[in-house]
């Protein structure tokens, strides 16, 4: 199916056609008029097929012709009949062959436009008291056009010119960046107005986040210039920020404080944060919508994406969670700037593996632009980091609740990095844990003569030019090798098994769980050394 068409959605009156007619013309779209469609399909104004053949036959005629129009090839703005989001199934249909635009408007704009356009003819559910008949069917339809659109859009005190140059801004910002997992992404510098654009669409903002944040205040700024109302919670750094007892402090404060359904929470923050932040939300009140600005590397390539989230028990780190996607995922790479070196270093990481998972534009990038990735120029940051997480995104929406073994493999160099960060207490950094398991796999794939040495070689240096050259930790040798590969045995992912997911001969990876203990004990002694 295309899935770049523009469906405008909204209230009868609120200049749907009018507004839709320009998009397409500026975009050099095709425009459609569903119920001009439906109209001349019935060779009848809808009115008259209404009055003799009743609503719900109408709303099965208006089914078939919107999954029609939807299957078109050529781009269009698909301006859609005011009841046509009463069926659950055309929003389906709507979202996966485009993007669902809400034209919005105060009601007393609405009553006027309806009554000024003298032809209601198509309108037959307002015949009667216009007034009292255009309030009581906005107030009842409000909620679907809200959870159906992608986009709202306010038409009350702007000129056709204005709505038409919002909806094209918003949606080549949106559509290209929409994922299959729901929700959607956003990269760039400076994105706090997006940001307060998409929270403004909630009652009220809560904003988890952490002290070391310093561009938190500008967005801050921006909140309020928008006249966002919002609250800030800010956690304790590091892991005991992933507590029941911050868990349950962060709820009772959004309590406090009158959060409700329709609030949002806004993680600000690293994957910590956007850990926590992402239980809260999918939890409080049985679920909230989040909001995802990460603020690390490590959190902008992976953490954010994919909808883990959760919090530490005594028997394991992410013991307790969810898998809850987010609405939006934006990465503003200006908060890359203020990183401590080893923080990011550590996304690097993360970033490495993407190119050893088979990414060839992240390989490339790295390859071609090592020293302005390390000097975190923005100008390579933002393809990069946009590619880590289209590459997640890919992987997620295969196997979003991790059960075919597609979304394991994003575990490369994790089996071993989980054992590192526990005997080191969580010291050594998550990413910089990958860079040494990854190094592992390297060995243990060269051991199984799964990769030749050259193949070994190349992708060692990937590690080595972003700076991953790491040492094992001293405690992986004062443990051994035999209880490290126990401990790896003891992963919470492993089901009593040995995950370890290892390059393939042609290139790529895959999760196995029969390799042969000791061997990799035997490969373990080397490596630690
Ligand atoms: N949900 C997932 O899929 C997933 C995947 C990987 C890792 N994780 C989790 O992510 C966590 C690690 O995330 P992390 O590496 O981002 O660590 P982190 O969140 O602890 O952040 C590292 C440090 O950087 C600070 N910081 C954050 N943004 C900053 C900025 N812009 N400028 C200056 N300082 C800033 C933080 O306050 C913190 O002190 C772990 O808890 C791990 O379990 C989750």
């Amino acid at each position: 199916m295309n899935k770049n068409h523009i469906f405008i959605i909204g209230p009868s009156g609120v200049g749907k056609t009018t507004v839709g007619e320009l998009v397409a013309k500026k975009l050099n779209y095709k425009f459609v008029d569903l119920d001009v469609e439906i109209s001349n399909r019935l060779k009848k104004s809808i009115s008259e097929y209404f009055l003799k053949n009743g609503e719900s036959q109408f709303r099965i005629i208006e089914r078939e012709v919107l999954l029609e129009l939807a299957a078109i090839e050529d781009q269009s703005v698909i301006v859609t009949g005011a009841g046509s989001v009463l069926n659950a199934l055309n929003i389906d249909t709507m979202k996966s062959s485009g993007t669902i635009v809400f034209l919005n408007a105060q009601i007393k704009d609405i009553v006027s436009r309806v009554r000024n356009d003298g032809n209601n003819n198509h309108r037959p559910l307002l015949n009667g008291d216009l007034e009292s008949n255009v309030t009581k069917q906005f107030k009842e339809r409000l909620g679907v056009y809200e959870i159906a659109q992608d986009i709202s859009i306010g038409t009350s005190n702007r000129d056709i010119e204005a709505v038409s140059n919002a909806i094209i801004r918003q949606f080549e910002r949106f559509s290209g960046e929409k994922s299959d997992i729901g929700s959607k992404i956003v990269v760039g510098e400076y994105l706090a107005s997006d940001i307060a654009e998409i929270v403004s669409r909630y009652s009220s903002t809560f904003i988890i986040t952490q002290e070391n944040i310093p561009l938190r205040v500008s967005l801050y700024n921006t909140l309020k210039e928008n006249d966002i109302i919002f609250h800030e919670i800010i956690v304790p750094d590091g892991e005991e920020a992933k507590s029941f007892n911050t868990y349950e402090s962060v709820l009772n404060k959004m309590a406090e404080l009158k959060a409700n359904r329709s609030s949002c929470i806004l993680a600000l923050g690293g994957g910590v944060v956007g850990d926590l932040a992402g239980f809260v939300g999918s939890t409080f009140m049985r679920g909230i919508d989040v909001v995802q600005m990460p603020t690390t590397l490590l959190a902008q390539v992976d953490s954010s994406i994919g909808g883990k989230c959760g919090i530490n028990i005594s028997a394991g780190k992410n013991m307790v969670g969810t898998i809850t996607q987010p609405k939006v995922t934006f990465s503003d790479i200006a908060y890359i700037q203020t990183l401590q070196e080893n923080d990011y270093i550590s996304g690097l990481g993360e970033v490495a593996k993407y190119a050893l998972l088979g990414n060839l534009t992240v390989k490339e990038l790295i390859e071609e632009n090592h020293q302005q990735i390390l000097a975190r120029d923005v100008s390579i940051l933002i393809p990069l980091i946009k590619s880590c997480m289209n590459h997640k995104v890919h992987i997620v929406s295969r196997d979003p609740f991790e059960r075919n073994g597609m979304r394991a493999t994003l575990n490369l160099g994790h089996t071993l990095a989980h054992v590192l960060e526990k005997i080191t207490d969580f010291k050594f950094d998550h990413g910089q844990a990958v860079a040494v398991g990854i190094r592992f796999i390297c060995e243990l794939s060269l051991d199984l003569d799964l990769i030749s040495k050259e193949q070994r070689n190349e992708y060692i240096s990937i590690l080595d030019i972003l700076g991953l050259g790491l040492t094992v930790p001293a405690q992986a040798k004062e443990i051994g090798a035999l209880k490290m590969v126990d401990y790896m045995y003891s992963d919470k992912k492993s089901d009593g098994l040995l995950n370890l997911v290892l390059f393939l001969p042609g290139g790529g990876v895959e999760l196995t769980q029969d390799v042969d203990k000791n061997i990799v004990i035997e490969a373990l002694d080397r490596f630690i050394v």
